[in-house]
């Protein structure tokens, strides 16, 4: 049986999501790739914080150019935050032939163009499901409808924090403070969460669509980008007692001047389709020419969430070319389960 050889860059919460759901769903990956899938090297910060987390046959290392170095590397993981060292590290593995999948909008919004024309020139792949809207598959519906369709413009919960915070803030205590602390600890926050708060990690997933949609960065001049920093657990219940609700909205549209990005806490109606929308939950609408308009829906960080979609891409990168679609093997578990009664 051949392999495929991955490697997972940074053992915070979503690195741990990937190791933790290869594991849980190696029997799957394998039926799905036809080849043994093996987490061979992770790179840490911290040698000694993660020495519990060291396995028989996975490098456990600090040293980047060790990783680089291992023979039969098939595909490495970007689970950092922050424009460096991410962006050397990718560029070194892209360059080498090895073929990428990142979380790091940060990295990949200022970064993006580059590494795509660097893996094509490589004749590899850079997978990035997982820098927008955590696990809800919007870069693979995005480039599904671009195939046909023009987009004309898309709205956007894209920050889980944010929305978190907006849907939970109460006067009886749950405070900016209280609730951005839930969402720390519950993972779905930045180690720094200043970039959720003000409004910079949604740009950056705004930056990401702009690219992947319209083939450019929006226009700076134009661009608006606030975060929800000034809105009190007060102005949410005063909008509550009006039938209104606050809520983080990224929108793009391609105007006369280029894209227009707007990045900022909105006041929407029942009406509007995101009224609903709360807690981690992302959401996008995408409104296009031939199709209308589309909306997708679920949870926008978080572990296992942001795993999906790497493991997505892991899939959609190894797959043999011409083999049969992941759903075929749920299928046929369907049939072979009790648990599926429904289904016989
Ligand atoms: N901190 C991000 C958020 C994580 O809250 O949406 C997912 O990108």
């Amino acid at each position: 049986m051949s392999h495929l050889n991955i490697a997972i860059l940074g053992f915070g919460t979503v690195g741990k999501g990937v190791h933790y759901s290869i594991k849980s769903h190696q029997a799957r990956l394998e039926q799905v790739l036809g080849k043994s899938v093996n987490v061979v090297a992770i790179l840490v910060k911290n040698l000694e914080k993660h020495e519990q987390s060291r396995e028989d046959g996975v490098l456990l290392t600090t040293n980047f150019e060790e990783i680089l170095n291992i023979g039969e590397l098939d595909v490495i993981v970007d689970a950092i935050v922050g424009c460096e060292p991410g962006h050397t590290y990718l560029t070194q593995a892209l360059e080498k032939g090895i073929h990428v999948v990142t979380a790091n909008k940060e990295m990949f919004a200022h970064h993006g163009e580059e590494l795509l024309a660097l893996a094509k020139k490589n004749d590899v792949t850079v997978g990035f499901e997982a820098t927008v809207a955590g696990g809800v598959p919007v870069i693979q519906t995005l480039r599904q409808l671009l195939q046909v369709n023009r987009v004309r413009k898309v709205e956007g919960i894209l920050n889980g924090t944010s929305n978190f915070i907006l849907s939970s803030m109460r006067k009886d205590g749950h405070t900016f403070e209280k609730t951005l602390r839930a969402a720390q600890e519950n993972g779905y926050a930045e180690a720094d969460p200043s970039n959720d708060i003000e409004g910079y990690d949604a740009y950056y997933k705004g930056v990401v669509l702009s690219q992947l949609i319209f083939g450019e960065k929006p226009e700076e001049q134009s661009t608006i980008r606030k975060g929800i920093t000034d809105i009190t657990a007060d102005y949410v219940e005063s909008a509550d007692e009006l039938g209104l609700r606050f809520r983080h909205i990224v929108t793009l549209f391609k105007g006369q001047k280029g894209v227009q990005c707007k990045v900022e806490p909105v006041l929407i109606s029942t009406e509007h389709p995101f009224y609903q929308v709360d807690g981690v939950q992302n959401a996008v609408s995408i409104e296009t020419d031939l199709v209308g308009n589309v909306q997708l829906q679920g949870p926008g960080a978080g572990m296992y969430p942001t795993a999906s979609a790497i493991l997505e891409d892991i899939i959609q990168i190894s797959r043999p070319v011409n083999s049969e679609p992941a759903y075929v093997v749920y299928q046929e578990e369907a049939a072979n389960s009790s648990k599926w009664v429904l289904f016989n």
